[in-house]
């Protein structure tokens, strides 16, 4: 079970400090990457990214929500991301750009919105270490979880067993204590948390208590 925060919830004038506070008990930093293209909202880019590996004790969750992934994925895993993700309706040869991905030493993630089916990627399981469904559609923090998406992830991760294939599961918008037993127990393994974990009080303990109820969802506790 890993617990991924997403900074887009952070106060981005403090982007180091607000890390530094959940790194202690975050496993990565997630990082939302959008380009008022592919999504209506416009956040941060290769700077800004480059410049918090260099403060950033936890490795990076690179989601890119921009139209030319193609052209931007492989120059993030290059600047040492841990992990970066493509949205598989942006991308225009995403086998390339995953191969790319991984070939400069970064995991390799795929991202599907809401509404995008999984099956039509089930041939290119074995090109990636982790599997992003949307359970909102991409663009803001602090939305809605969709309750729709579920079913997905619980074919998602058949599809992954039937492979016996070591990829991730992220689930990503509108996890919170409210909703991540639910994604736990349909086979998510990596959560996303923006709002619940930047909104409360205490980041560092919003991630250990959002870590306890997966776990417990799925008898691992
Ligand atoms: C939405 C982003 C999510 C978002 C999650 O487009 O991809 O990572 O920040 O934030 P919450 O947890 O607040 O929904
Ligand atoms: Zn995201």
């Amino acid at each position: 079970m890993k617990i991924s925060p997403s900074i887009l919830s952070a106060d981005f004038a403090r982007l180091a400090e607000e890390v530094a506070l959940i790194s202690e008990t975050a496993d990565w930093v997630h990082v939302d990457v959008m380009d008022n293209h592919f999504v209506p909202n416009l956040t941060l880019g290769l700077p800004v990214v480059e410049a918090l590996l260099k403060h950033s004790a936890l490795p990076l969750d690179c989601h890119l929500m921009i139209e030319d992934p193609d052209r931007w994925a492989p120059q993030y895993a290059e600047a040492g991301a841990g992990s970066v993700t493509i949205h598989a309706e942006a991308a225009k040869a995403p086998i390339r750009t995953l191969r790319a991905i991984r070939a400069a030493g970064a995991r390799a993630g795929l991202g599907i919105n809401p509404a995008t089916p999984v099956e039509p990627y089930e041939d290119l399981l074995g090109e990636i270490d982790m599997l992003l469904l949307m359970t909102v559609e991409p663009g803001f923090g602090g939305q809605k979880f969709l309750d729709v998406v579920l079913p997905k992830v619980r074919r998602a991760r058949q599809l992954i067993k039937g492979r016996d294939l070591p990829v991730w599961l992220q689930v990503d918008g509108g996890v919170s204590a409210e909703t991540i037993e639910r994604c736990a127990e349909a086979g998510a393994d990596v959560f996303v948390a923006g709002n619940a974990v930047y909104g409360a009080d205490d980041p560092a303990e919003a991630v250990r208590n959002l870590r306890a109820q997966a776990e417990e969802a799925t008898g691992e506790g």
